[in-house]
């Protein structure tokens, strides 16, 4: 475990976790800002769209502890909730996913414990992203704790799709039709498609627009 609270249990420290996991927002927040300024700055253009980060609900915390057979206790929700603290980071290109992820890979106070990229292994819904599970050091009065940060990194079109499907998920409790399902899988390979060319339509106006400057 990364982390130990000096009291047991109790609302103590409860307010302690969240306080660091939101601390921990902070931090990796200020990291993409940074790096997202700085590539304005030297390349004149910004990967980041924009950034969402949220605390996981003391209810959802539970339920997958209990999903995973855990008793719902604040060392078991350190040590086996990976996303009690969430960012999703949403970029215009597929290759700025990419680049995000390794500069803030590169970062040595950022230790990174495990990486899913379901942009090259599609999940069978469908759904793409990047994600990767990190930690980051909190330095406290007395001590430093590193903290769990779940990292989400996807396209808008990925995003778009994500969200739908997340609420069809939600509305249908996990079980719906199976024409709806298959109907999500085929706007997946459209939105890859989308980000595919968009990509390919950016690259051509930016090596335009290179000549253009040369001459
Ligand atoms: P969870 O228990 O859902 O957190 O899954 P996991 O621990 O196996 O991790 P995984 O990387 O598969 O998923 C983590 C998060 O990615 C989820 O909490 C969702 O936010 C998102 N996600 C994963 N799969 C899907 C999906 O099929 N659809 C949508 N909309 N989001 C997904
Ligand atoms: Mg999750």
């Amino acid at each position: 475990m990364e982390f130990k609270t000096e009291r047991d249990s109790g609302v103590d420290s409860w307010k302690e976790v969240i306080l660091v996991y939101t601390s921990a927002l902070k931090e990796i927040g200020t990291k993409l800002e940074i790096l997202n300024d700085e590539f304005q700055h030297v390349h004149r253009y910004n990967p980041i769209e924009h950034i969402k980060s949220r605390i996981k609900t003391p209810e959802s915390i539970v339920k997958k502890l209990k999903k995973y057979g855990y008793e719902s206790t604040i060392e078991n929700m350190v040590q086996y909730v990976n996303d009690i603290a969430g960012i999703r980071v949403i970029c215009s290109f597929t290759s700025d996913i990419y680049r995000i992820a390794e500069m803030i890979g590169r970062q040595n106070d950022i230790r990174i414990l495990s990486v899913k990229d379901y942009i090259k292994n599609p999940k069978p819904s469908g759904y793409k992203s990047y994600h990767m599970i990190v930690t980051v050091p909190i330095f406290l009065s007395d001590r430093i704790v590193d903290a769990k940060v779940e990292i989400q990194i996807r396209t808008v079109a990925m995003d778009f799709w994500a969200s739908l499907e997340h609420k069809i998920h939600y509305k249908f409790e996990g079980n719906a039709p199976d024409y709806i399902k298959e109907e999500l899988v085929k706007c997946a390979r459209l939105v890859s498609d989308l980000d595919a060319r968009m990509l390919m339509l950016n690259e051509e106006v930016q090596s335009l627009s290179g000549q253009m400057n040369n001459e």
